[in-house]
């Protein structure tokens, strides 16, 4: 079968280096521990470089391919309302805004935590610490909403998405 690349390797770095991460600080490691502060770091200049190489790479990693700008936004809901199918070589309009938040919260994890961390001034504060704990839940929530849509796109398309993670590679 045809494939073509679509996930460059930087994505899939990045992917399933923040995936590892947040599952390790979420679920395993000493809260607030140093294996938890490497982690979290790890996962916050992965973010950066993310960010960076969405306006210098070319194809499905750039901002301009994928941001989920309003029009786009209605084209893939009235086709979702029309039971149309919607395919897209990239991250389709609606899963954009999940990864969008997703990648917000590691944001707002890597602040708090570096606020918690690095600063006298925020050291034990409680108001510090519910945030870092509320952006920490909101993407476990955003990330279970993603797996589900992950999963339930590749049913739909019969396409096999966690796989093209890994490859990087989908079907033409
Ligand atoms: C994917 C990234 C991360 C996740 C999912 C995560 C998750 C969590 C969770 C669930 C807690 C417990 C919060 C509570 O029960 O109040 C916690 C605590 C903590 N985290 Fe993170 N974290 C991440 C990144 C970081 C980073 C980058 C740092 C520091 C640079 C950090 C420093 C801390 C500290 C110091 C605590 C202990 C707070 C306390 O004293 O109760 N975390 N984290
Ligand atoms: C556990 C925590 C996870 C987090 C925080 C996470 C986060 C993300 C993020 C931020 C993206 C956007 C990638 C980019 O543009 O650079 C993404 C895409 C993707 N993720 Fe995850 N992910 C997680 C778990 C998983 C798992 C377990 C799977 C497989 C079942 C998966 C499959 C995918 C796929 C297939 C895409 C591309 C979606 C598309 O077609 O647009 N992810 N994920």
């Amino acid at each position: 079968m045809a494939t073509v690349q679509v996930w460059d390797p930087l994505i899939r770095i990045f992917h399933w280096t923040v995936a590892v991460v947040f599952v390790a600080n979420y679920f395993f490691n000493e809260k607030g521990g140093d294996l938890h502060i490497i982690l979290g770091y790890t996962a916050a200049g992965m973010l950066v470089l993310r960010f960076f190489w969405g306006f210098v790479s070319h194809g499905a990693a750039r901002w301009s391919d994928f941001f989920p700008t309003p029009s786009r936004l209605v084209a893939h809901w009235s086709s979702l309302l029309r039971g149309e199918g919607y395919r897209r070589l990239g991250h389709t309009p609606l899963g954009a805004v999940v990864m969008i938040l997703m990648m917000s919260c590691l944001a707002g994890l890597a602040t708090t935590g570096y606020m918690m961390e690095e600063t006298d001034m925020f050291w034990g504060v409680e108001w510090v610490k519910d945030l870092h704990w509320g952006f920490a839940t909101t993407l476990l929530g955003l990330v279970v909403l993603h797996i589900l849509g992950v999963l339930y796109e590749s049913c739909r398309l019969k396409e096999n998405l966690p796989l093209s993670m890994i490859t990087g590679r989908r079907r033409r």
